[in-house]
C-alpha cells in the first residue's frame, strides 16, 4: 500500500508531530505542506525553523517543501495528493467549509479538528472502539456528492484515556462516571517557553473541554441508524479539565458506577484482554497491547509512561472501590500521539485498510 498525504496546519503542534509521525511510515508519504497565507511560498524549515518542538530533528525530506496555501490552493493539493490530515487553528466555520471544499474536491481528510465532530453522517472513530462508524461514509459521499471525498475525524485528547478504559466494561452497565483530567500544555499547540504562566501553576479551565469531555464517549457509543450516526443516551458523564505544568501526556482521575457491579479481578482481566480491530490488522500504528493496567500505587505517570507502545497505548492504574461510585483508577495518554496525530494516522491506517481511501 503506498498512498501520497499532504498535512494541512503543517506549522502547528499537530502538525509538527504529524511530519515526525510520517516520516518513515510504510503506507503514507508525505507530499504536500499548506498553512495559512502568512505561511504559504516559504520552505517548512523558514517557516517553522526555531519553532520546532518535536523531540527527533525534522524530516530531512520535508526542509525544503514549499508550503501551499491551505485555503487558496485546495484544488492543487487535492490533486497531489490522495488525502490529507488536517489539524488547523481556525474559526469552527471556517474550518467546516475547508473540510467539506476538499471533501468536495475528492480528497478525504482525516481531521483532527473538532468542528465536525457532531455532524452526523462524519465518523468520530478511536479505531479500537467504533471502528464500525467508518460505514457511514457511504452517507456522507451522497450528501455530499463525491465518489472520493469525505471527512473522517478523531476524538478529543482529552477522554483518549478515560472511554479507552471505560469500553470494555460496558457489558456491566456503565450508570454514571466523573472525570477530572489533568492535560498538558502541548493540547493547547504550547511548550514552556510559549506558556510561561503555567510554571508553577495549575489552571482550572479549558474553554470548551469539560463539554467534549462529557458528550464525545457518547457519540463514539453511539450507532448507525439509516444515513445518521445517534449518539448512545448512556452513561452520564460529568467532567472537570484542569491545565497542569505537563508537556506532554492527559492524566485522567476516574469515578465510575455500574448498574451490575464487577469485581476488581474482572476489571483487570478484561483490560488486560481488550484488543480491536487494529491489532487484528495489525495497523503499523497499532499498540499491540491497548490498555496497561500498573500495580504500582504511584503510576501511571506522565513523565514515565506517556510514551510506552510509541504513545500510541493507554496506561491505567490505582483501581480500587470507592465510597459514592463502585470504583475509582487513574489513567494516562499521550495528548498529541494517541490523542491526536497518532489516533489520526491509526484511524487513516484503518480507512485505507478498509479500502476508503484508494
Ligand atoms: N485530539 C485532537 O485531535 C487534538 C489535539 C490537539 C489539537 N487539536 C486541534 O488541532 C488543531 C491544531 O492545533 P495545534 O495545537 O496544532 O494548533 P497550532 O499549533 O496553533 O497550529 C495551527 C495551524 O493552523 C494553521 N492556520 C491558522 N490559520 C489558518 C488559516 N487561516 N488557513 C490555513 N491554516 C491556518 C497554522 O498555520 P500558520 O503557521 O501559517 O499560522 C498552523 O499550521 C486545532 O483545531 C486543535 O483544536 C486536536
Amino acid at each position: 500500500m503506498h498512498y501520497k498525504v499532504g498535512i494541512i496546519g503543517a506549522t502547528g503542534m499537530v502538525g509538527q508531530r504529524f511530519a515526525s509521525l510520517l516520516e518513515n511510515h510504510p503506507w503514507f508519504e508525505v507530499v504536500c505542506l499548506a498553512a495559512s497565507a502568512r505561511s504559504a511560498g516559504k520552505t517548512y524549515k523558514e517557516v517553522v525553523g526555531n519553532k520546532w518542538a518535536m523531540a527527533t530533528p525534522m524530516p530531512k525530506a520535508m526542509e525544503d517543501m514549499v508550503i501551499l496555501d491551505a485555503t487558496a490552493d485546495i484544488e492543487k493539493i487535492a490533486s497531489m495528493v490522495d488525502f490529507v490530515f488536517c489539524a488547523v487553528n481556525m474559526k469552527k466555520d471556517e474550518i467546516k467549509a475547508l473540510e467539506e471544499a476538499y471533501a468536495k474536491a475528492e480528497c478525504p481528510v482525516i481531521s483532527n479538528n473538532s468542528a465536525h465532530r457532531h455532524t452526523p453522517d462524519v465518523p468520530m472513530v478511536v479505531p479500537e472502539i467504533n471502528p464500525d462508524h467508518i460505514e457511514i461514509i457511504h452517507s456522507q459521499r451522497k450528501r455530499l456528492g463525491t465518489k472520493r471525498g469525505f471527512i473522517a475525524v478523531k476524538s478529543n485528547c482529552s477522554l483518549q484515556s478515560y472511554v479507552p478504559a471505560l469500553h470494555p466494561l460496558k457489558k456491566f452497565g456503565i450508570e454514571r462516571a466523573l472525570v477530572c483530567t489533568y492535560q498538558a500544555i502541548s493540547g493547547a499547540g504550547k511548550t514552556f517557553e510559549t506558556m510561561p504562566e503555567i510554571v508553577d501553576n495549575v489552571i482550572p479551565f479549558i474553554g470548551g473541554e469539560e463539554e467534549k469531555s462529557e458528550q464525545e464517549p457518547l457519540k463514539l457509543w453511539g450507532s448507525i441508524e439509516g444515513d445518521v450516526i445517534v449518539p448512545a443516551t448512556s452513561p452520564l458523564f460529568t467532567a472537570q479539565c484542569f491545565r497542569v505544568p505537563v508537556s506532554d501526556g492527559h492524566t485522567a482521575a476516574v469515578f465510575v458506577k455500574f448498574e451490575n457491579k464487577p469485581s476488581k479481578e474482572e476489571i483487570i482481566k478484561l483490560w488486560a484482554e481488550f484488543s480491536g480491530v487494529p491489532q487484528e490488522l495489525q495497523l503499523p500504528s497499532a499498540p499491540k497491547q491497548f490498555l496497561h493496567y500498573f500495580e504500582e500505587d504511584n503510576r501511571p505517570q506522565a513523565k514515565l509512561d506517556r510514551n510506552i507502545e510509541g504513545g500510541m497505548a493507554v496506561s491505567v492504574g490505582r483501581l480500587r472501590e470507592d465510597n459514592q461510585y463502585d470504583y475509582k483508577f487513574a489513567c494516562l495518554s499521550h495528548n498529541t500521539l494517541r490523542g491526536a496525530a497518532g489516533g489520526a494516522v491509526l484511524l487513516a491506517e484503518l480507512l485505507a485498510a478498509k479500502g476508503y481511501i484508494d
